[in-house]
């Protein structure tokens, strides 16, 4: 009697296990995915942090998947935290950009940019380049000496922003303001490299910047 029972239980163990057991692995998978992220999600602080409002539109950990919203993941932190307070300050101008930089403090400039500055860039995977624009933006970046200030394979240093794998519309709009004298940067550099550039060379540099990798290999 004892013995069937057992062989009961046996048989039933299987039976659900064989029913539901997919189900039960996948549970068990997304109880543990939580549990990961949750803890990712902690090591930079409890919830809710200053970076969430920025996630929509730089994308999850500054790796934005829109061509017109800067990546902010991995570029310098001087130069993440001088574009913050040039925001701030009225010297940079973008409607969206100008109220979030007003409410943000000193000390909490200072924690985005470096929380930014830690994080590893993606390559801009969906930008397709035009082939002829992209070798007459290559040309122009060799002439241009443009990794003498933005620094070798184009990563970034200190207050040189990483062109590597950034966004192509933002990259062309920010050249056309450098040329068209609506940024300006404290040095002056930007308004001496574009005075020779053309639209056209623009776009060539925007498609082939936009197309490099933007992790160092
Ligand atoms: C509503 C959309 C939006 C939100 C939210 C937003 N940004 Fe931006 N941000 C932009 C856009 C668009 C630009 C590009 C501006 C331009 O074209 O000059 C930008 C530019 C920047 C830049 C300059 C990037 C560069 O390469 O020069 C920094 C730094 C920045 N944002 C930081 C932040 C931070 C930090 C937050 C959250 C506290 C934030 N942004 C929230 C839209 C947004
Ligand atoms: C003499 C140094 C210097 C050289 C050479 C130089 N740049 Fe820059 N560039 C800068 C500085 C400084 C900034 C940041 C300006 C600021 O703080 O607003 C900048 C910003 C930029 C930006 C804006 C990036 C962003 O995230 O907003 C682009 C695009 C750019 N440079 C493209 C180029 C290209 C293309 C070349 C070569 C043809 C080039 N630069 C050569 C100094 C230089």
């Amino acid at each position: 009697m004892k013995k069937k029972l057992l062989w009961g239980t046996a048989v039933l163990l299987v039976a659900l296990l064989a029913l539901f057991g997919r189900d039960m692995l996948g549970f068990y998978h997304l109880v543990t995915y939580i549990d990961s992220t949750t803890q990712a999600y902690e090591a930079d602080g409890p919830w809710p942090q200053t970076a969430d409002a920025c996630y929509g539109c730089h994308g999850m950990r500054g790796s934005s998947q829109h061509q017109r919203y800067p990546s902010l993941a991995g570029q310098p932190a001087d130069y993440l935290k001088a574009q913050l307070h040039g925001f701030a300050n009225g010297t940079r101008h973008f409607p969206n950009m100008q109220p979030l930089a007003i409410s943000l403090g000193d000390a909490e400039i200072d924690k985005l940019a470096n929380y930014y500055a830690r994080q590893t860039p993606m390559d801009n995977h969906t930008f397709q380049p035009d082939p002829g624009l992209r070798q007459q933006g290559e040309k122009l970046v060799k002439a241009g000496a443009c990794a003498a200030c933005h620094g070798e394979k184009l990563m970034g240093q200190g207050a040189f922003p990483r062109l590597a794998g950034q966004g192509a519309d933002y990259l062309l709009v920010q050249l056309d303001a450098f040329a068209q004298g609506s940024r300006v940067d404290p040095t002056g550099s930007m308004k001496a490299v574009t005075q020779t550039l053309s639209a056209q060379d623009r776009k060539a540099l925007a498609h082939y910047l936009a197309a490099l990798a933007a992790t160092p290999k």
